[in-house]
């Protein structure tokens, strides 16, 4: 294990007990007038097209959608709109699920995991589901995107938390170990795990502790070209949902995933109200360019959003996409950058 680092699941949880909180620099410490203007990722001309999945509102299945060509807004259902993957452990319903690519020698470019939130909100209420609800995390695999097997629900978190939501997961170049103190126990913060495997995880410990602001929905994006494939970048941006003012913002760290992260414009400064689950993913075509839905939970769900400035809240970083091309409804999930026989693949399989 030593070498793979992963962190596994950005668990929102309510921790009852010695809360583990890390030392990490919390946003609040600097205030950076603009992201890091020298860091700018390149596009990767092999990336042909992109594979979003999604849940549906009343439908917590995942859903598989592909863009129309090399168009990062424009989507079309595939399965003929029916879905890929129905849970048949747990509460036998899937949210929030993110296709992530497995890494190191082993992996890179063979494995892909699917992980997501084991709710099926029509079955329980969100009261219950808050302070009981799953420990644990579906977890799917995949050596070509196409079959998915090896379905597992795997616990994270023990009894003493509950809600472990909407998993994410990336490379992490660095394993590190936390000091820990007790933070207020009534919060939902973020925690974190490493596996090697998707199957067994470390002891969860917090990774983004706003107290008392409630956050969720961690999504985080490799900023520069090394970052999050294992070759040791260390400049990331994450997004996350601020859920005591539902709002969603970026913070920027160059010192690595457990580094000092900055909140560009200020504690206040955000990209956009009203909105949950978003979901970060690069440009194929145009260095630097990002791609973020997020979540008019209120509305119509995910519209996309654009900016050659990720790194930044507010001050019109972020612009509205065109609408023309994406579906309506999708709700919390991901989107990844995908080559032309990955995508040659999907589309004959579920066309
Ligand atoms: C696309 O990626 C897959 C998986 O890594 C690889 O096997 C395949 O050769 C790649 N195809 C192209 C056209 O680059």
């Amino acid at each position: 294990m030593a070498n793979l680092g992963r962190i596994a699941a950005a668990i929102t949880g309510t921790l009852l007990l010695a809360a583990q909180v890390s030392a990490l620099a919390i946003g609040s410490a600097e205030v950076a007038q603009d992201g890091p203007a020298a860091l700018t990722r390149r596009a990767d001309p092999s990336l042909t097209g992109y594979l979003g999945a999604f849940f549906l509102g009343a439908d917590p299945y995942v859903y598989f959608y592909l863009s129309n060509g090399n168009d990062p807004t424009s989507f079309r259902a595939l399965n003929r709109a029916a879905p890929v993957l129905r849970p048949t452990k747990g509460t036998g319903g899937v949210r929030d699920p993110a296709v992530v690519q497995g890494g190191g020698a082993a992996e890179a470019g063979r494995k892909w995991y699917l992980v997501g939130t084991d709710l099926d909100i029509g079955k329980t209420n969100w009261d219950a589901a808050q302070r009981t609800g799953s420990r644990g995390i579906l977890v799917w695999e995949s050596a070509d995107l196409v079959r998915w097997t090896g379905e597992r629900l795997v616990v994270v978190e023990d009894e003493t938390a509950g809600m472990v939501w909407a998993p994410e997961a990336i490379w992490d170049p660095s394993r590190t170990s936390d000091p820990s103190h007790t933070g207020n126990p009534s919060t939902i913060r973020i925690r974190y795990a490493h596996t090697a495997d998707f199957k067994t995880f470390t002891r969860p410990q917090t990774y983004i502790d706003k107290s008392p602001t409630n956050v969720i929905d961690l999504t985080i994006l490799p900023l520069d070209d090394d970052a999050g494939n294992g070759n040791g970048g260390q400049s990331f941006l994450r997004f996350m949902k601020d859920e005591t003012r539902k709002t969603v913002f970026v913070e920027v760290s160059t010192t690595g995933l457990f580094g000092t992260w900055t909140r560009p414009g200020g504690d206040a400064a955000v990209i956009q109200s009203g909105v949950e689950g978003p979901a970060a993913y690069w440009d194929n075509r145009v260095d630097g360019k990002a791609h973020l839905l997020l979540d008019f939970y209120g509305a119509d769900g995910y519209r996309p959003y654009e900016s050659t400035r990720p790194g930044n809240n507010g001050g019109g970083a972020w612009a509205a996409s065109s609408r023309g091309g994406f579906p309506s409804n999708l709700r919390h999930g991901s989107v990844l950058p995908i080559n032309a026989t990955l995508y040659g693949a999907l589309e004959a399989r579920w066309g």
